[in-house]
């Protein structure tokens, strides 16, 4: 067996079922309240009232048991709520990976967007069932819900890629999504991209 093989995994199937978007054999799960995303919608207020008040499921991520670690190449189901505070789309706090590297989502249930920015520039991508967005290295990366149902997709990403979350608290994300009301100009949009301002 090559040595550089750490740690060990065998090659295996894993069960992938995009009704009931599930990964099996299962790895680790991961719940995110509105308590867990501290700093990230622009309506602090509102925020901390949901935080302290009901404290909704924002997304949830399921796994399979490939590790997060280098070279190896975990697999995630991610699922929004629908939802918005103050009209900020619910969404994943966003990361970037420290370590730079590619990733790529596949959308697979309701209807959503793939923000990213690598400090300077923003780009959004509409993320339809069947749409695969890919990541360049070096874009810190957050999935929005911008339906009303659950968004879910599928992320393959290299597990020594690493998770950095406070990146996206010091930068920002170059724009924040609120859900488009009637008369926004765009006939078919639910978005409304406006500049991050805090
Ligand atoms: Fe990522």
């Amino acid at each position: 067996m090559p040595h550089f093989h750490a740690p060990p995994i065998s090659p295996m199937a894993i069960a992938f079922d995009a009704e009931k978007l599930t990964l099996s054999p299962e790895g680790p799960t991961l719940t995110r309240r509105m308590s867990d995303l501290e700093g990230l919608f622009l309506d602090h207020d509102a925020w901390a009232a949901s935080a302290q008040g009901e404290n909704p499921v924002v997304y949830t991520v399921v796994s399979s048991p490939v590790p997060e670690a280098d070279r190896e190449l975990p697999q995630s189901i991610t699922t929004i709520m629908p939802g918005d505070t103050s009209g900020e789309l619910w969404m994943t706090k966003g990361h970037q990976h420290p370590n730079h590297q590619g990733e790529i989502y596949l959308a697979l249930k309701g209807r959503g967007g793939l923000l990213m920015f690598d400090g300077e520039r923003t780009e959004w991508l509409d993320m339809l069932p069947g749409t695969i967005g890919y990541i360049p290295p070096g874009w810190a990366h957050r999935s929005v819900n911008t339906g009303d149902e659950p968004y879910s997709f599928l992320a393959v990403y290299p597990g020594g890629a690493g998770h950095d979350y406070g990146w996206v608290l010091e930068h920002g994300m170059g724009s924040r999504a609120y859900r488009a009301t009637a008369g926004t100009d765009s006939t078919d949009s639910t978005v409304d991209l406006r500049p991050y301002a805090g």
